[in-house]
């Protein structure tokens, strides 16, 4: 059973400019962590298109995002408890011609989840990577913007791109960076260090960095099991890297 009390909900947005750096499994272990904590915990799988959040907890759907727009249906039908702290608002899979939301779909979709999200205390959203239009959208309905990147190059050029937009035409200017399968702190310092000076520079914005993780094959593992590996490996290093942003988050 959700709550129904008035939880004045924290939105949170995970996004990447490329896709493949992990922004499902930090997103569904995020969550796990949070509700795991004590809070009441939604995700909603923003990533219209290929979603993966049903696959990732080897979910059972019976209503994605697209049917209940389509059809009106109520919002609170469509959500999967994974614990009674945590649901899960699952997309559709595979239908890429979906990957986007006319602007009156979107309008329902804001006001049929402004009615549900004062139940938690953490909305959760899971984009599609790149900056397609419901991209956009989520982020900026967003409280709190996390990009996630990687050391791969094109994954730093990609979330810049991501960030440029979101400042230049949508006005945000705090980001939360995730660095993402580093190979060592220092790795993950660079990194860091090497977007901080580009924001910096080009577009007048100091990021933060809400956390790091190492590349662990805990998370591979979990996946490939259809289970968080904050909770198929709670001792991992991977999940001590969660449990710290989850920390960090509690304090925001
Ligand atoms: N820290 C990590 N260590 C090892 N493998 C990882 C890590 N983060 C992500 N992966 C792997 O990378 C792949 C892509 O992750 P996913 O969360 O689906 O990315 P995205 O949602 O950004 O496309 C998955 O197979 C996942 O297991
Ligand atoms: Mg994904």
């Amino acid at each position: 059973m959700i709550a129904t009390s008035y939880h004045n909900p924290k939105i949170i947005c995970i996004s990447s400019g490329k896709g493949g750096v992990g922004k499902t499994s930090f997103t569904v272990n995020l969550a796990t962590a949070l509700s795991d904590k004590g809070k009441q915990v939604l995700l909603i799988d923003g990533d219209l298109g290929l979603a993966n959040v049903d696959v990732v907890l080897g979910l059972n759907v019976r209503h994605t995002i697209r049917e209940t727009i389509e059809e009106g249906r109520d919002l609170l039908a469509s959500l999967v408890e994974i614990n009674p702290g945590f649901m899960v608002l699952p997309a559709s899979s595979g239908v890429p011609e979906m990957a986007n939301l006319s602007l009156e779909e979107q309008a329902f979709l804001t006001s049929s989840l402004e009615e549900i999200i004062d139940r938690f205390d953490y909305v959760l959203i899971d984009t599609a990577a790149g900056i397609g239009d419901s991209v956009m959208w989520f982020n900026t309905w967003a409280h709190e913007n996390i990009v996630i990147i990687t050391p791969d190059p094109t994954s730093l050029t990609d979330a810049y791109a991501l960030m440029k937009v979101l400042h230049s035409r949508h006005g945000r200017n705090h980001f939360h960076l995730m660095i993402n399968s580093v190979k060592s702190k220092k790795e993950g310092q660079e990194v860091f260090a090497n977007m901080s000076l580009v924001l910096e520079r080009f577009l007048k914005i100091t990021p933060r960095q809400i956390g790091a993780m190492h590349q662990d094959s805990s998370v591979s593992n979990a996946i490939r099991q259809q289970k968080p590996f904050f909770l198929a490996a709670p001792e991992s290093r991977a999940s001590k890297e969660i449990d710290a942003v989850a920390d960090r988050i509690l304090a925001f």
